[in-house]
């Protein structure tokens, strides 16, 4: 609590007690209040909870790795094992990823005679079910994927019209989670391909996540809820400033529509993976836990800077985005050439906020939050933490906050209320 929010309550307190009509006071937040400390009109929740797919998971946004962002098509078994061993032994299991998700490539290009899918004999000779004991010995779960068409887009068998089959056969090696794409899909309606295979996921009575991959082709935001984990609202990503500033973009229009069981899905991780600078990977990633986008990396963990791992184990960026709350962040603010000065916020557990400065301009501009900008109230004081540096600030801040940022970057803040004001007539 700073001194000016006694001196403003004393007045206040002096207004109320010449009016006879209303009474004013201050209170203390409690601690550990989970009430958000936004105007609900900044964060509109009204669609929140509503559709949610009742299996269980996906409480907090899904972490792990996948493989295709770095490797493509060139994965086998060997390199999965590999992937599984050094998320344990760099600490980033213990901090979440504990999904290690193969993409497309794994099986044969053609089913059996049977009629079954086939991990491909040459890349996979040990089988699925191996890698998946291998991995759940290591505490960690294992993904697949398939595609809610005829072929995978690497044209291997998809799973449209074998959806049944093909969830028994994942349920029976022991898989944790399904990404389900796209291709090939005979121009049928996603609204029609992807709940059959909710369904036959379901009807294993194996829990399984399910993440629909149809690009965003259809709003999914408006239909998935009940559908899948999380679907995924854009194309895909590629490891670029420009692919992943628009990506960012598309996916926060869809902020109300996330929520505990089902989140919007921007894309994989490209932390690490060689295109975009420290400054723009360290925005990646801030702007991806406070969207509540999965956090999948998507780079060789056998083989990452020291950078990189600093930036995909920062704790505290972390638990914003596997905040109970559950309530996905967004641009709140913007201002500047192309709007390039920008702050996203969303609201935290415990009655707080993370505040995100984003300079997108070409060179360092100092950014500023107004308390208005941010739907807080206009009298509240905050406790301003930086989570990238891991520094409380020295100062409470009133009314708003500035920093200065370099080009691409992004500075992220837990701003935690100190006051607040009861007002009752
Ligand atoms: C497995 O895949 C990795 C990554 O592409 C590659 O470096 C390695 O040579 C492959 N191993 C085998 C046995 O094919
Ligand atoms: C199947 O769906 C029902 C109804 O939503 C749900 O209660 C149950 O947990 C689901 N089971 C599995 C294995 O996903
Ligand atoms: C990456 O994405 C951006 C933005 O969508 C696009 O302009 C660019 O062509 C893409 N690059 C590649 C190599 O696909
Ligand atoms: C490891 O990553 C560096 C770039 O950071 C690259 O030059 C090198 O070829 C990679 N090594 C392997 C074995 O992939």
């Amino acid at each position: 609590m700073v001194n000016h929010t006694v001196y403003i309550s004393l007045l206040i307190l002096w207004v109320s007690a010449i009016s006879i009509t209303v009474a004013v006071r201050v209170v203390p937040l409690p601690e550990n209040n989970e009430r958000p400390a936004l105007k609900s009109n900044l964060f509109d929740t009204s669609n929140y909870g509503k559709l949610q797919l009742n299996n269980g998971l996906a409480q907090t946004p899904q972490m792990g790795w996948n493989s295709w962002n770095f490797f493509a098509c060139n994965i086998n078994e060997t390199v999965i094992k590999e992937t599984a061993d050094e998320l344990i032994s760099t600490g980033l299991a213990e901090l979440g990823y504990v999904y290690v998700n193969i993409d497309d490539c794994w099986s044969s290009p053609s089913r059996s005679l049977q009629g079954s899918l086939v991990p491909d004999p040459e890349t996979f000779p040990s089988g699925i079910k191996s890698l998946a004991d291998y991995i759940h010995e290591k505490g960690l779960k294992l993904g697949i994927y398939s595609d809610a068409g005829v072929f995978t887009c690497q044209v291997r068998p998809g799973s449209l019209f074998h959806e049944s089959a093909d969830a028994e056969l994942f349920a029976s090696w022991g898989v944790d989670y399904l990404k389900y794409d796209n291709c090939y899909n005979l121009g049928i309606k996603p609204e029609k391909r992807y709940p059959p295979m909710r369904d036959a996921l379901n009807a294993t009575g194996h829990t399984i996540f399910y993440s629909l991959c149809e690009w965003g082709v259809d709003d999914p935001a408006l239909w998935a809820g009940g559908v899948g984990n999380s679907w995924r609202t854009t194309d895909d990503i590629n490891d670029s400033w420009a692919s992943m500033t628009t990506i960012a973009d598309l996916n926060d229009k869809w902020a109300a529509y996330a929520g505990p069981g089902g989140w919007n899905d921007p894309d994989m991780l490209e932390v690490g993976n060689g295109g975009m600078t420290y400054q723009e990977y360290r925005a990646h990633f801030s702007i991806w836990a406070l969207m509540k986008a999965p956090l999948l990396i998507g780079c060789d963990v056998r083989n990452m800077t020291a950078e990189t791992l600093e930036i995909l184990s920062n704790k505290e960026v972390i638990a914003v985005n596997q905040d109970p709350l559950g309530v996905q962040g967004r641009k709140v603010y913007a201002e500047g050439k192309d709007n390039c000065k920008q702050v996203w916020a969303g609201p935290l557990s415990g009655n707080r906020l993370v505040v995100a400065f984003w300079n997108r301009c070409s060179k360092a501009v100092t950014i500023t939050a107004k308390w208005e900008a941010l739907g807080l109230d206009p009298t509240i004081s905050v406790s301003v933490r930086d989570i990238w540096k891991h520094e409380d600030m020295p100062e409470d801040a009133l009314t708003s906050f500035s920093t200065q940022v370099d080009s691409h970057d992004c500075k992220m803040y837990i701003f935690t209320p100190q006051m607040a004001y009861q007002f009752a007539v």
